[in-house]
């Protein structure tokens, strides 16, 4: 593994990796294992926990970090996305943390010999945020096989969900229903243990986990939406809403949430949220995926933490 840039690339070997790299750096951080290295992150669209979970994961292991925006740059200047990576490229950084707005472009990045980290592509991927789900869902259940979930709001837009279907059912999350609006849901389902629901109370009876999304409104188009009174009756999560669920049933979401809308303060803020324990993990798993990309045959990597 020499890039993150999204799940089908990953082995398996390389998720238990960083998945038990993340679990060390729980207790102990080895705060000079990237000593000296350069990472860059840089932004096309707005970001607040991708990126600084980046920055930290990165500073906490030793690394410097320099940040870019899209904004401010000389990509307002005309510059392509091929010739300000380039231009990265040629001040040899250790790692280039790319978020952009278009699906599918870091795979062009990845014949770099530095390793690139997709941040966010478009409505493509968003591997690292798939791993700290899968992680975070892990530790809140003890284990994934067998588990129902339930994915509630822009399905169609989603990244997130992109890469946390991909990569969950490869762990053996048992069932995912995916729901929405039917403008929000994909026009097809993605497989077996995968089900499209057009009602919310189907989709959380009887759930293991409840992960819910904002609407992706910078990449709808023209496409009508409800009110966000109409989205929060038919499509929020609400302490009624998630009784069905039953008391054991976590709540997750990546974050940024939009309170009333498609969670209901008190469900976000409840004691089935793991959504700030999401947050916390964001930075243990980039701390490991840096760790795995940068120092991928370093025994020590485990015997100095
Ligand atoms: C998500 C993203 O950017 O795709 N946020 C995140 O990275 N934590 C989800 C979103 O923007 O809705």
């Amino acid at each position: 593994m020499r890039h993150l840039i999204d799940i089908a690339s990953l082995s398996d070997a390389d998720i238990q990796r960083i998945f038990d790299l993340a679990d060390r750096f729980q207790t102990a951080v080895p705060s000079d294992l990237l000593a000296r290295k350069i990472v860059i992150n840089l932004f096309y669209e707005p970001s607040t926990r991708t990126r600084v979970a980046f920055e930290v994961a990165a500073k906490r292991l030793g690394a410097a970090v320099v940040n870019l925006s899209s904004a401010g740059s000389s990509v307002e200047k005309g510059e392509t996305l091929e010739d300000t990576f380039r231009t990265l490229q040629a001040m040899q950084p250790d790692a280039i943390v790319v978020r952009h707005p278009t699906a599918g472009t870091l795979a062009g990045l990845a014949q770099s010999q530095i390793p690139v980290l997709n941040a966010g592509d478009g409505s493509g991927s968003h591997p690292s945020q798939a791993l700290l789900d899968a992680y975070t869902l892990r530790r809140a259940r003890g284990e994934l096989n067998g588990c129902r979930l339930a994915i509630v709001g822009d399905i169609r837009h989603s990244r997130v969900v992109a890469s946390n279907v991909e990569l969950l059912t490869r762990l053996g999350v048992k069932e995912i229903r995916l729901a929405g609006p039917e403008a929000l849901l994909p026009d097809t389902s993605a497989g077996s243990g995968i089900r499209l629901c057009a009602d919310m109370d189907e989709a959380v009876d009887d759930a293991d986990a409840i992960m819910m999304l904002r609407i992706q409104k910078e990449r709808i188009g023209d496409l009508e939406l409800p009110s966000s009174a109409d989205y929060h009756r038919d499509w929020g999560l609400t302490e009624d809403r998630l009784r069905r669920a039953g008391p054991n049933c976590v709540v997750m979401h990546p974050g940024p949430i939009n309170r009333g809308v498609e969670i209901s303060s008190k469900v976000a803020d409840g004691p089935q949220s793991v959504i700030w324990r999401q947050v916390a993990n964001g930075v243990f798993v980039r701390m490991a995926i840096f760790a795995h990309l940068l120092r991928p045959d370093d025994p020590g990597t485990g015997a100095r933490v």
